[in-house]
């Protein structure tokens, strides 16, 4: 890995209390022997918890995310939602969007998109998920399904210095599974084909042992990290390992 900045990017799902934000501690201190200009690192909790880390990580280099927002940018009559702008007002930097557990709930790449417009709009950089099912990859069409995403998602985004893609095949993530590096190398090229200049992540399954395999590929600009990462040594870990 080449790249100036390797992202990692911490998906916590839905897990954590507050008492949970003290196990941080240890990838605080580890990130302050690291050097500035070689990591990113995203820490995207669940939305309870995105004030409070705020307040932790104050004077460090570790940035958050949330993990979904509403479609909106204004406020309304929506029980139960949070729109892009109120994140950005408790210190969310990014929002992590397309999701496959959300567009297993029925988010389609049209509502996909009014969320990346409207968060843009909010100021904050997106982590657009793209990623094929089981059965759409053995039927080869992972690359077609993959373009459908990206021009769908991203139509009439004209700022698109402000997407970071996360290639997640939706069979890869929890399961333990992950392509072959040669197909994750394959299809992160594809993507910066379509979309010039962006940085790919690749995420599913990723984990403190295949990160000695994973950090081969060398267009990869990062990891999203969703299981691993809610253990803070085995994050550690897979930072380590990655810059070794
Ligand atoms: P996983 O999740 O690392 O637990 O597979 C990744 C994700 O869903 O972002």
């Amino acid at each position: 890995m080449t790249n100036k900045y390797i992202y990692f990017v911490a998906n916590w799902k839905m897990f954590g209390k507050l008492k949970t934000l003290n196990s941080i501690n240890k990838v605080m201190s580890f990130v302050k022997k690291f050097k500035k200009n070689k990591l990113k690192l995203i820490y995207c909790p669940p939305a309870t918890l995105i004030s409070p880390l705020n307040d932790k990580l104050k004077s460090t280099i570790i940035q958050i995310g949330a993990q979904n927002c509403h479609e909106s940018d204004s406020y309304g009559a929506n029980t139960g939602q949070i729109n892009s702008s109120m994140l950005k007002a408790v210190g969310a930097r990014y929002v992590i969007l397309g999701h496959s557990e959300n567009r297993q709930l029925g988010e389609n790449d049209n509502l996909i998109n009014l969320k990346i417009k409207n968060s843009i709009k909010s100021g904050l950089k997106i982590i657009f998920c793209i990623g094929e099912s089981l059965s759409q990859k053995k039927n080869k069409q992972t690359k077609r399904i993959l373009s459908k995403q990206i021009d769908r998602g991203l139509k009439k985004v004209v700022n698109k210095k402000k997407i970071i893609i996360a290639y997640e095949p939706i069979w890869a993530i929890g399961s333990g599974l992950t392509p072959k590096n040669s197909e994750i190398l394959e299809i992160v090229k594809f993507i910066k084909g379509k979309v010039r200049g962006s940085k790919v992540l690749y995420g599913g399954s990723v984990n403190n042992q295949n990160i000695n395999v994973l950090k081969k590929i060398n267009n990869v600009d990062g990891f999203l990290v969703g299981g691993a990462s809610q253990n803070s040594n085995n994050f550690v870990d897979i930072i380590r390992k990655t810059f070794n």
